[in-house]
């Protein structure tokens, strides 16, 4: 964890109220701290550091991180690494939506925010155009992994081919990325344990469906995004999932009850104000779709329709 990270995280567990945590260095190498701590004045919990990796979750995630299937499997991290670097590795299938998102920031000074950053090529690209930049997932494999790259400051990993069968695939990395603003840590999208008005851009790209309660996170968003000079790029594919959050709580995807019809739709409305979830709105700068690929193995892909939105305020 940087240490000019350490200095804005708030505790995660006394939200709505924002307190800072205190930092106790056991090992660090320049500001990267690699062994240590940080515990809340207030309720006197403590949030490790370990090998460089921070988490800072509320009590109630904790389990997340035990969890060895899902986003903590080394099939996902697989599929993962091939989705964000496939173009870096020239493979003749990659995709180019990491490129097309990226292509949509603007220069603005300050703080980003990648939420649900996985493997972070998109925190990679936000590095260009801001001094400093967060991607933070409750995945630890994959921040890990993402920690990883960022020292390596090139790619190695086994690709699954099929079962068990691997093969190696590496790469450097892009001379433009300024990988002494980047740091990874794992929180959570519900809980984002940063301060009001922290960030100059935030991202949520293809979370929205894979949460709990999606009108919460975007409520979080609103709390940690400047209220002027700054944007929000959302992007989603939809595929609402009754396993993971009730239907009275999507945002689309539904004929009846409260943001009925198309979740990009609702997400346009919600920008433009609607509820005041976002205060002040956002500007709508942009709106299309992005077609994006998961690689589970040789055989076996899913091709995605990610619609996105760009939001500005002034
Ligand atoms: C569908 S993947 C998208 C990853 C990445 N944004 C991309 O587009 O390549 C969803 C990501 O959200 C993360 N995630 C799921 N629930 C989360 C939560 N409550 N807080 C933070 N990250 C979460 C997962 O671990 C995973 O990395």
């Amino acid at each position: 964890m940087k240490k000019w990270l350490a200095d804005r995280l708030i505790c995660p567990e006394c939200l709505p109220k924002e307190i800072p945590l205190d930092l106790e260095i056991k090992e660090a190498e320049l500001d990267d701290v690699l062994e240590g701590e940080l515990t809340c004045p207030a309720c006197k919990r403590r949030y490790q550091v370990h090998k460089g990796v921070v988490v800072v979750l509320p009590e109630k995630s904790m389990p997340v991180l035990q969890e060895n299937l899902g986003y903590n499997s080394p099939g996902m991290l697989s599929s993962y690494l091939w989705s964000h670097y496939s173009d870096l590795f020239k493979d003749p299938q990659a995709t180019d939506a990491y490129r097309v998102w990226a292509s949509h920031f603007r220069n603005i000074n300050g703080y980003a925010l990648d939420i649900g950053c996985a493997v972070g090529r998109l925190s990679f690209e936000l590095s260009k155009s801001n001094t400093h930049v967060i991607g933070i997932d409750t995945s630890i494999s994959f921040i890990r992994k993402a920690r990883e790259l960022l020292k390596a400051k090139e790619l190695t990993f086994d690709l699954i081919i099929e079962g068990l069968i691997t093969e190696e695939r590496s790469s450097t990395f892009d001379g433009q990325w300024n990988f002494d603003r980047i740091d990874f840590i794992v929180a959570d999208a519900l809980a984002l344990p940063f301060p009001k008005s922290m960030f100059s851009t935030v991202t949520s790209v293809n979370i929205l469906e894979k949460l709990s309660s999606p009108i919460d996170h975007l409520i979080d968003i609103n709390r940690v995004l400047r209220e002027e000079n700054s944007m929000f790029m959302f992007s989603d594919p939809f595929s609402w999932d009754e396993s993971v959050s009730h239907p009275e709580s999507w945002l689309g995807g539904k004929t009846h009850g409260t943001y009925r019809g198309r979740g990009i739709d609702t997400i346009a409305c919600l920008f433009s104000g609607r509820d005041a979830i976002f205060d002040p709105p956002l500007e709508i700068t942009a709106r299309s779709n992005v077609s994006w690929k998961i690689r589970k193995t040789e055989n076996l892909w899913e091709h995605i329709n990610s619609q996105f939105i760009i939001g500005n305020r002034k």
